[in-house]
């Protein structure tokens, strides 16, 4: 029997370059076999999406000071526990101006906590992403399907 794995990508973008990496994921996701997969903005998602998810990806830029973006992205990510991504594969991405990736750290970090299985580290591209960028994008979808 084929069993069919589900999969969602949440993300928050303000200015597009991380919905740019999140089309892209889910590009790789679909090149695979035998998967479904929901695009998501985290304003539309709820708790469900990742409870029936075999797999899941998160992106946000980096804003504030290095956080995740605080009206939508943070209050998504604080209400998760334990049992929402325990043992579930997951791959954490986003856009980042001028830091250095302290946000996206910080953010594995507090998913690791909460026993999720990183499938990579989190993938940051700087501003508009390029081809290159896309392609990394693309190849992440790919291994979290895979994983
Ligand atoms: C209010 C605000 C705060 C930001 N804070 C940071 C930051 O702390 N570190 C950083 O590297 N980039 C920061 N940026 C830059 C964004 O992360 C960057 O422009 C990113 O490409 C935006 O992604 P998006 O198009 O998906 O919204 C900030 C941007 C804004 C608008």
């Amino acid at each position: 029997m084929i069993t069919i794995k589900k999969i969602v990508v949440i993300y928050w973008s303000g200015t597009g370059n991380t919905e740019q990496m999140a089309e892209a994921v889910v590009q790789g996701i679909k090149s695979q076999e035998d998967v479904s997969v929901d695009l998501v903005a985290v304003g539309s998602a709820s708790k469900q999406h990742v409870a029936e998810a075999h797999a899941i990806a998160f992106g946000c830029p980096s804003m504030g000071d290095e956080v995740l973006e605080e009206s939508e992205m943070e209050p998504f990510v604080k209400s998760l526990a334990a049992e929402d991504v325990s043992g579930k594969p997951l791959a954490l991405f986003g856009s980042y101006g001028w830091g250095e990736g302290q946000w996206m750290r910080d953010w594995e970090d507090r998913m690791k906590g909460l026993g999720a299985k990183l499938v990579a580290e989190g993938l940051i591209l700087q501003e508009v992403p390029q081809e290159d960028g896309l392609s990394r994008c693309r190849e992440l979808g790919e291994k979290l399907v895979q994983a």
